[in-house]
């Protein structure tokens, strides 16, 4: 079974755009083995539009030979000899949206040279979809050639939420779906991505489905292809930890050759991703928002297999700190029962609690904590 926890990787777009190569993939799939980024769960390498030649060879989509000389078959096996997974995108309708050949009416053959490139991963875009055709048509089509493929190939439905994905993804054979329109670099679109747009979109995601809010921006600072003015590194923790609360599929969207210690430590952070990829596969909700004058504090829970509860604290608000509380009974917890606090940014043990959980987060920023409940005690006469 495909995508049991969400699916971790790598796309090109949001740094690259139409500045793709063979090269630059090489050198990606390098600094992930290098960087300890594999290691650390990121597995899919995806290659996003424009990696196409302007027409069709033999009717079978073909590469544009200046990026790729090599084709793109040497490129999945180069990431297989490394334990990588390999993706490559197409378009569900004539076009993709940079304009070249997709695979509409040509759903078929499609999969099947995808599968004969040892492709482990579709992103499946909509733009140029003719007049009046149903759009989750053309996604169970595509979903129906992978399967005849015999080739296990996670199927990333890209449709921005035009159709309420969430609704019927899973049976068009999807993995995961975008919920929103494209994510660009900057805290308003991880505001309004993230925070305003998922809440309610919760109760669809589960192993083997989820809701994609769109590839990660930790680590552009401002630099290529979706860059907006760039985000903090405070920015980037939250965006990382909600994402990781939402069990989103963790796509990074930076230059890896570049990043720097700060980037390094947020996509690293093995307790975070832990989060993201816990087996119950729940997705958090939001079980806050407090609203100071536009200043918003939120609260994020997500239950994980184990028992314990992962909560986000997060400061939405410009003013320096404030302190942001969390209720056990906000969480379905039982106020009297301890808890094991983690911090997970920090690495620290915080000790014992119980009743609630306070702590100053700075603007933008998040506190991220683990609470596991102490083991049951005897009932006495004083919890009744
Ligand atoms: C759409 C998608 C983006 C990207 C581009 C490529 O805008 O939403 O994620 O794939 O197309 O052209």
């Amino acid at each position: 079974m495909l995508a049991q926890t969400p699916p971790m990787g790598w796309n090109s777009w949001n740094t690259f755009g139409w500045e793709i190569s063979d090269e630059l993939l090489r050198e990606t799939i390098d600094v992930f083995v290098e960087q300890g980024l594999r290691d650390a769960g990121y597995t899919y390498i995806v290659i996003d539009d424009l990696w196409e030649a302007d027409r069709r060879a033999d009717g079978r989509l073909t590469w544009d030979t200046a990026k790729f000389p090599n084709g793109i078959k040497p490129l999945s096996d180069y990431a297989h000899s490394k334990d990588l997974k390999f993706g490559i995108y197409s378009c569900a309708g004539t076009h993709t949206c940079g304009n070249k050949p997709a695979s509409y009416g040509y759903e078929e053959i499609d999969a099947l040279t995808f599968a004969e490139w040892g492709v482990d991963f579709l992103k499946y875009d909509y733009c140029h979809v003719p007049p009046g055709v149903d759009g989750p048509m053309l996604f169970r089509r595509m979903g129906q050639a992978l399967r005849a493929t015999g080739r296990p190939i996670v199927f990333s439905i890209c449709e921005w939420g035009s159709n309420e994905p969430w609704k019927w993804g899973a049976q068009a054979g999807g993995h995961m779906w975008r919920t929103t329109g494209d994510i660009n670099d900057s805290w308003e679109s991880i505001l309004e991505i993230g925070f305003k747009k998922q809440a309610a979109l919760a109760p669809y995601a589960g192993p083997g489905r989820w809701n994609d809010p769109d590839m990660l921006v930790v680590g552009m600072y401002g630099k290529g292809n979706v860059a907006h003015g760039g985000c903090t590194d405070a920015e980037y923790r939250s965006h990382f930890s909600l994402w990781c609360l939402l069990a989103a599929p963790l796509m990074i969207g930076c230059d890896v050759r570049t990043m720097n210690q700060a980037t390094r430590d947020i996509l690293l952070n093995r307790e975070l991703i832990a989060v993201n990829q816990d087996p119950l596969g729940c997705q958090g909700y939001r079980v806050g928002q407090v609203d100071y004058a536009y200043e918003i504090a939120e609260t994020w829970a997500k239950p994980l297999l184990d028992g314990s509860i992962a909560v986000g604290l997060f400061n939405l608000g410009e003013r320096e700190q404030r302190v942001i509380s969390v209720p056990w009974e906000m969480l379905g917890l039982n106020p009297k029962r301890p808890c094991r606090v983690r911090d997970l940014w920090a690495g620290q043990d915080l000790g014992m609690m119980a009743g609630s959980f306070s702590v100053p987060v700075d603007g933008h920023d998040v506190v991220m904590i683990k609470l596991t409940p102490h083991a049951k005690r005897k009932r006495t006469a004083s919890d009744d």
